[in-house]
């Protein structure tokens, strides 16, 4: 499968996003991750649901939202801007009640992601596995954008591939997300990624401009062995 490119909107100039967002069209990215923290689940507070709700006045690429707070079922009502073509994603670690809170998703209507942290097996979504459409891992601990990578975590996507083969889901999609740098890419793409998050070391680094990096990040996700 032809790998995704979804820019973390985090990255963005928040200046300048309505500009930042045309460029990203015209440069046919899949995504827009939407990074949205609550200071509780982790140290610190970015987007919103208010800014998705902006975003779709603007653009009619598909949103990617990666929920990093606490208990997201008490809070999965406000995303009801989101759509079929969209992917709502929360944390396997944020709450008690992951079935229900992705029964939420799907009872919205919404394509359902479930995150896991650089500690967490992958072996915990066995059961979750048939209810989702995505698997985000994260190979960074979530909370900030610049931040190292964990190189154990990037075995995790292989092991994922693997389970998915093994419970007959490879249709469900493994997101990778965290210093997915131009160098990175080959190794995460190798293990078996579909959907690459770009942040700030590929897509928003200063070694291009968006689209000369678009384009460099696109090659490396689409290299045929
Ligand atoms: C971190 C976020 C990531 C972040 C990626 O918690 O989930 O989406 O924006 O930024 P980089 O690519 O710079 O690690
Ligand atoms: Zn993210």
């Amino acid at each position: 499968m032809k790998g995704k490119i979804a820019p973390s909107m985090m990255c963005v100039d928040l200046m300048n996003v309505e500009r930042d967002v045309h460029q990203l069209e015209a440069e046919s990215v899949d995504y827009l991750h939407v990074d949205i923290m609550d200071n509780h689940f982790v140290p610190n507070i970015t987007l919103s649901s208010d800014f998705i709700r902006a975003l779709k006045k603007i653009t009619r690429i598909p949103i990617d939202t990666h929920l990093m707070i606490e208990d997201p079922e008490k809070s999965i009502g406000t995303y009801d801007m989101m759509e079929s073509n969209d992917i709502l994603c929360v944390h396997y670690e944020s709450t008690a009640n992951i079935w229900r809170a992705i029964s939420l998703i799907r009872d919205m209507g919404i394509k359902a992601g479930v995150s896991i942290n650089p500690g967490t097996p992958v072996g915990m979504l066995e059961e979750l596995i048939p209810k989702l459409d995505m698997v985000l891992i994260m190979t960074v601990n979530p909370g900030f954008a610049g931040q190292k990578l964990i190189p154990e975590a990037v075995r995790k996507i292989g092991k994922l591939r693997k389970l998915l083969h093994e419970t007959g889901n490879q249709n469900v999609m493994i997101e990778v997300d965290g210093n997915v740098s131009f160098e990175h890419i080959s190794s995460m793409r190798k293990e078996g990624a579909d959907i690459y998050v770009g942040g700030s070391s590929s897509i928003f680094s200063n070694e291009g401009t968006l689209k000369e990096n678009i384009s460099r990040m696109r090659r490396l996700v689409s290299e045929i062995e």
